[in-house]
């Protein structure tokens, strides 16, 4: 039955008769007050942004200082990407494999839709499509969310490419549009006064793989809610991508060119909170002169081989969604000159005279200002009480083309080459600071059974490995086990295949410090791989891989002496047996779909052990 009260809407911006029956059947589940296309122009941005200051949602920073600038607090249940509430509904259970959580669709189609109708009383419903992708390009993807968050809107529109000419795009018809739903899970009744931010306790985030269709309902943060970043270029897009032969990545891609203007691009998978913005806009160090590194992506890479079966990959996102604690001039300069204007922050501090501040950002706090739940927060009441300024999971959104290390070739329709791929994880025993998978093969090993340490941030034991393969075991949209055997396939449609390389920035000495200085000198290590992606640095062969040996390193600019980086460096035949022991435990979980290359491999590690 048609509503009665059909909701205002602007005008229509496409005329795709397939979006313009999507649009008009979830009107009539959500029930929202009106409906806006969004054209994605500056005009636009600026009024959405104007709305939620006067709503209460934004706070409009100092515009001297941080020109363009908002800052948004978060409710304090909605603060991070929720994995627990993530599901993979799959027809099978059997395909969403036993590291996802999984619900029978018919099931979880009868849950949403209960929970989604009416959902946007008293709101307006945004008909926002976007590009993971430059608009262009044959390897980028197309999608349409429908929600009822402003802020979604304005994050979406620095975060990807949004508006009028994705619009032309679906006209087209050309593309498949991966439909979005979207909703905070908050109707207002008439009278009824909004909050700065509404959301539910209930969550729900809902991936349909075989009608690659994603359901988001309660949240309106992060990944969350911004569907085009993990939902659809993770998750969804996996499963597109082992369909049609690419590779959907959680990975951060970066150039590096020496003093003779050779670039060499590479690839780096790392788990949540172990660097991967401050690696992807790294400066080279002292000794490095001439040396440049490029960013073109701090995420998520799509990677797909060419005609000539070598790997090209793109960024599919057009903005950076960073954790701002501990970013600062001194960990990672490109960063901070990024966000000093346009951009959007989340659960930071607000400082007397209008400005940002989190822990980190400077060596001393400030001497007073407003946490990130909007409380007076001083370094005293901190120390007292154990309360952070900013949340640890406080966030920047900002425009990419704002990161003075943006590479000239981040929106090349056809991506940029790939000749190495990096594996890194947080683990202070065992796995050295780098070493070389021997092959293809080998090295989906090392990503299969990479792991990180947890950390105090997270919930749960301190320090205990996490097994989190290719840093996907969030994200991946299908059996894990299936994942890997889609990495092993890959390598036949390779002419090249990329070098794979293991690192660990965070080994630590017998008294708990760390090592390596990390930073600015893992360039040192960069600078290996890379010539040993273009094969032309030496490495000595162990039971696990090539590693560099201490001349084979550029130590130009820095005292670091051959007994420390032999301990950095130093293979433990005792620890690497319980280490094998430990990536039996998620072979077990996955065994029914396991490669029988992984078996193989481990055999063959065991018995160079
Ligand atoms: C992220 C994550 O937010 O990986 O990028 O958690
Ligand atoms: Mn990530």
């Amino acid at each position: 039955m048609r509503s009665p009260t059909l909701p205002v809407s602007s005008v229509p911006l496409s005329t795709n008769k397939h979006l313009l029956r999507w649009v008009e059947k979830m009107a009539e589940l959500t029930r929202p007050a009106s409906i806006h296309w969004v054209d994605g122009s500056e005009e636009e941005y600026d009024a959405l942004c104007a709305e939620m200051v006067a709503s209460g949602t934004f706070i409009q920073l100092n515009e001297e200082r941080w020109p363009g600038c908002y800052l948004a607090r978060s409710d304090a249940s909605d603060v991070a990407r929720v994995e627990d509430r993530t599901f993979i509904c799959s027809l099978s259970k059997d395909s969403a494999g036993p590291t996802n959580n999984w619900v029978n669709p018919y099931e979880m189609r009868r849950t949403l839709k209960d929970l989604f109708r009416g959902c946007m009383r008293g709101r307006t419903m945004y008909v926002l499509p976007f590009s993971m992708g430059p608009i262009d390009s044959p390897m980028s993807q197309i999608g349409v969310e429908l929600t009822d968050s402003p802020y979604v809107v304005v994050n979406m529109r620095i975060m990807a490419r949004i508006g009028l000419p994705v619009f032309k795009e679906i006209d087209k018809d050309t593309k498949r549009v991966v439909p979005c739903m979207h909703s905070v899970g908050a109707p207002l009744v008439a009278g009824q006064e909004d909050v700065p931010w509404p959301c539910n306790r209930t969550k729900y985030i809902v991936h349909f793989p075989e009608t690659r269709e994603i359901w988001s309902y309660g949240s309106g943060y992060g990944g969350n809610a911004l569907l085009g970043k993990k939902c659809f270029a993770l998750r969804i897009a996996s499963n597109i991508a082992r369909d049609e032969g690419w590779m959907a990545e959680h990975m951060l891609i970066l150039g590096v060119e020496d003093p003779q203007g050779e670039k060499t691009y590479v690839a780096a998978a790392f788990p949540s909170a172990c660097g991967k913005t401050n690696f992807a806009m790294l400066i080279p160090p002292e000794g490095f002169e001439g040396w440049k590194i490029w960013t073109v992506g701090d995420d998520i890479a799509w990677i797909k081989p060419d005609a000539n079966g070598q790997l090209y990959a793109i960024n599919p996102e057009a903005g950076f969604f960073g954790v701002a604690p501990g970013t600062s001039p001194k960990t990672n300069p490109n960063a901070i000159a990024m966000l000093s204007k346009n951009t959007i922050f989340t659960n930071v501090a607000l400082t007397p005279d209008g400005g940002v501040w989190w822990e980190g950002l400077t060596d001393e706090p400030p001497e007073e200002c407003v946490d990130w739940q909007g409380n007076r927060w001083t370094p005293e009441t901190g120390r007292q009480t154990g309360a952070k300024a900013a949340h640890p999971n406080a966030r920047f959104t900002a425009p990419a083309s704002q990161c003075p290390s943006i590479d000239p070739r981040w929106e090349d329709p056809n991506g940029v080459p790939i000749s190495a791929i990096i594996f890194g994880g947080r683990r202070a025993k065992t796995i050295p600071l780098v070493y070389q998978a021997f092959n293809w093969s080998a090295g989906v090993y090392v990503g299969a059974t990479m792991g990180s340490e947890t950390t105090a941030a997270a919930a749960g034991a301190v320090g205990k490995v996490r097994r989190d393969p290719m840093a996907m075991l969030p994200f991946c949209g299908y059996h894990m086990g299936d994942y890997f055997r889609h990495w092993l396939k890959m390598q036949k449609s390779l002419s090249v295949t990329p070098k794979i390389f293991s690192v660990n920035w965070f080994r630590k000495d017998e008294e708990g410090r760390f090592l390596w200085p990390g930073f600015s000198q893992n360039m040192r290590i960069l600078k290996w791989i890379v010539d040993r992606a273009r094969s032309r640095a030496v490495a000595k062969e162990t039971p696990i891989g090539w590693m560099p040996r201490h001349q084979d390193v550029e130590w130009r600019g820095l005292d670091f002496p051959v007994e420390k980086f032999d301990e950095l460096q130093a293979f433990d035949r005792a620890s690497w047996r319980s280490e094998v022991i430990g990536h039996e435990e998620l072979f077990i979980d996955l065994h029914d779909h396991l490669p029988p290359e992984m078996i193989y491999e481990r055999e063959l590690l065991i018995c160079r052990l």
